[in-house]
């Protein structure tokens, strides 16, 4: 076959659209026009609109109480441990321009490099922005490779994002089905459906009880170990017939909670915090700025924790006094900020 000249290439093959029954389109896949918000600005501005996230993307929570506590200026360094959509990055790196840059963090592999030409397209070129895939327990050694001795600021955006829950592919969603994975890198680590099959009931019950303080867990965990739920829909059934007396939406929570302490136990997640909150100070600058949005009292009290610790040993010079939460507008308008909590500390000088 002969090759086109380079100045004519060949025309993309033509993709036929996803069909789907009814007004609007309820699956993923079907979701084309929000996951391309450039051609679709209507659709997104109605889903928008309608308290709901565009399918792909991920709305960034309490902005303003952000960069108000973080306090971003020209020429400094920040950090992202949390990539994500790069939704609080973007606004960030705004304010560290001329000469500031920002380093942003995260361990799915699947949408960093999106993420990245995302805000490329925004115009920050890689003096001013870089993407790291890695967990941010590694935070001091990515400083470290980037001749960094700290950062001026550093924001923490805990849990998952809204592409990861809200692509079945990915084994968070409890809304459709999909391989029961949960693994933010799901090129490291062992699945949702693996950790199952392997753990005793003894083990898992701990494991709801901590993760997700689920009342249910001596009477869920006999009836999940040691089986093989190979998607996110077979092991929601199997949780409801368990607790047949409970009402659907007590059932619905249960679901949510049971999910809830699985991912946190597939990626370890309490444990990069706590190695996190450890090198905080140290990842710091002098007077450097760290803010972290929590989602559930798991999360939050080790923040409390270690930002309390710090204060006491003389690491940090000040720390939130009363949590900040986000505002009745913000929780109408995006309600996946409803359990958000912010804390915030200042490293002394
Ligand atoms: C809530 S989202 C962040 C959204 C982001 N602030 C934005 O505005 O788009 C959390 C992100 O952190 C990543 N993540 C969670 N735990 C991580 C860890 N221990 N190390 C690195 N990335 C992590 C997830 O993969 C996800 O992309």
């Amino acid at each position: 076959m002969s090759e086109q000249p380079a100045s004519n290439p060949a025309p993309a093959p033509h993709q036929r659209r996803p069909r789907y029954s009814g007004k609007n389109p309820r699956r993923f896949e079907e979701k084309y026009k929000e996951r391309n918000p450039q051609r679709y600005r209507e659709t997104v501005a109605k889903v928008l609109a309608a308290g709901k996230t565009p399918a792909g993307s991920h709305r960034p929570i309490m902005v303003t109480e952000i960069l108000a506590t973080l306090a971003p200026q020209a020429g400094e360094t920040a950090v992202d441990c949390t990539l994500g959509y790069g939704g609080h990055a973007q606004e960030i790196l705004l304010y560290l321009q001329p000469g500031g840059r920002l380093l942003g963090l995260d361990a799915d592999p699947l949408e960093l490099p999106k993420t990245e030409a995302r805000v490329r397209a925004l115009g920050f070129g890689p003096e001013s922005f870089t993407t790291h895939r890695s967990n941010f327990a590694g935070l001091a050694q990515v400083l470290a490779q980037n001749e960094l001795t700290g950062a001026d600021l550093i924001l923490a955006d805990l849990g998952v994002s809204s592409m990861q829950i809200d692509d079945p592919a990915r084994g968070f969603s409890v809304k459709h089905s999909g391989p029961l994975d949960m693994r933010m890198n799901p090129q490291r680590g062992q699945s949702a459906a693996a950790l199952l099959e392997k753990i005793s009931p003894t083990t898992l019950a701990t494991l709801l009880a901590t993760n997700a303080d689920e009342p249910n867990a001596d009477t869920l965990a006999p009836a999940l170990t040691g089986k093989k739920f190979t998607t996110t829909s077979a092991l929601a059934t199997a949780i409801r017939t368990e607790l047949p007396r409970l009402n659907k939406d007590t059932q619905d929570l249960t679901i949510r909670r049971v999910f809830q302490a699985l991912r946190i136990a597939v990626n370890d997640e309490f444990s990069a915090l706590e190695t996190l909150l450890r090198n905080l100070p140290a990842c710091l600058n002098p007077g450097g700025r760290v803010a972290i949005l929590t989602f559930h009292s798991g999360e939050d009290r080790r923040v409390k924790k270690a930002f309390e610790a710090g204060l006491r040993d003389g690491l940090y010079a000040d720390i939130v006094q009363e949590v900040i939460r986000p505002t009745a507008e913000e929780r109408n308008a995006n309600p996946r900020s409803a359990p958000a909590k912010l804390r915030w500390a200042r490293r002394s000088v």
